[in-house]
């Protein structure tokens, strides 16, 4: 028997028994250290399994998802802004896995009861600013502390931020500017903003990290992936703007039609754990877990004392909102060279 032959004679095996070992075909939209970690600990703790596991976007991943609606490669997507996987949810790409989440925070639960438990948090992070110190004194360039100092000519060819329509990071930005400043006020916005992007990334963190080596001087996107570049050393300092900001639960859910549903069941479990949780801050991931006995890291940015928006996950989580919001962006903003 060929090779291909003896998977498929395994994954009948399987299923004929009821356990789920051999395959679990995982997205992953958080960093990928620490995709690469959980899936090791993963692994470890289920020695026949592997988890093939592919780094991707949340607006990438949602994109792939309903491309193969029917038909999914994917059993569970893990991380990611929450509002592509609500979104899913509501497009019927994902399904209820019936976890328990007693122990999860209300962030947390608030995103399952509007899912019926097809997208769940898994961790909080606000959106910021973050600046390059040395290049913005270098340049004699006043640091920026509100959304509305982005519009500023003294930071043109500055900024960088992702393209939503591939980040979930980009896309609570813009969120977060409509909540703010009302729908045509925060096209406005972020228009004049963009007469001063030097480029628009794929992914969310990828300014962050531009600004964090000086290719760029300003970013935004989540604090803690700022917080993480901070703390090795760059030269960033992290900004809460002073109108207010934006948040995102990230989420994990359950692909519909999953080929190993119970291996992506098991796959929830674990990462819904605070022993697994209280993990990411080992490899610099500073993100508020939602485990209500998961530790929180020292690094983290604390949201309680951070002006946060009342962030309406049910409409900028639904398909009419998110599709209307990015032709607004792609007529109105635009990217002038988006990355293929
Ligand atoms: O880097 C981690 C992270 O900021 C997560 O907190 C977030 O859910 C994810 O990236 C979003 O990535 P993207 O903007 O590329 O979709």
């Amino acid at each position: 028997m060929n090779k291909l032959g003896m998977i498929s004679a395994t994954a009948l095996l399987v299923s004929a028994t009821g356990a789920w070992a051999d395959e679990v075909s995982l997205v992953c939209s958080a960093q990928p250290e620490w995709c690469e970690m959980m899936v090791a600990a993963f692994e470890a703790e289920n020695p026949d399994t592997d988890v093939l596991m592919v780094r991707k976007s949340t607006g990438e991943t949602l994109a792939q998802i309903r491309a193969e609606a029917g038909n999914p490669k994917i059993d569970v997507w893990w991380g990611g802004t929450g509002d592509p996987h609500l979104i899913a949810a509501e497009e019927g790409l994902t399904q209820a896995s019936g976890v328990d989440t007693s122990e999860l925070l209300g962030w947390s639960q608030n995103m399952a009861e509007i899912s019926q438990g097809r997208a769940i948090g898994i961790y909080a992070g606000a959106l910021g600013i973050a600046y390059n110190t040395e290049t913005l004194a270098g340049r004699d360039i006043a640091a920026p502390e509100c959304w509305a100092d982005l519009e500023d000519p003294r930071f043109a060819g500055e900024i960088q931020v992702a393209n939503p329509n591939s980040s979930g990071t980009a896309y609570t930005e813009l969120a977060t500017f409509v909540q703010l400043f009302g729908e045509d006020e925060a096209m406005k916005k972020l228009a004049a903003i963009g007469a001063n992007i030097n480029s628009y990334t794929k992914s969310g963190s990828a300014p962050s990290r531009a600004a964090a080596r000086g290719e760029t001087g300003v970013s935004i996107g989540f604090m803690h992936d700022m917080v993480n570049l901070a703390s090795q050393g760059f030269p960033l300092a992290v900004v809460a703007p002073c109108e207010g900001t934006g948040y995102e639960v990230g989420a994990v859910s359950v692909i519909e039609g999953a080929r190993n549903f119970e291996g992506a069941k098991a796959w929830v479990e674990f990462a819904l754990r605070a022993d697994i949780q209280s993990k990411a801050q080992d490899v610099g991931q500073f993100q508020v877990p939602s485990n209500s006995n998961a530790q929180v890291a020292p690094e983290s940015p604390d949201l309680a004392s951070i002006k946060l928006i009342d962030y309406d996950f049910a409409t900028y989580g639904s398909s009419e909102t998110r599709s209307r919001l990015l032709a607004r962006w792609d007529a109105e903003v635009g990217d002038p060279n988006p990355q293929q």
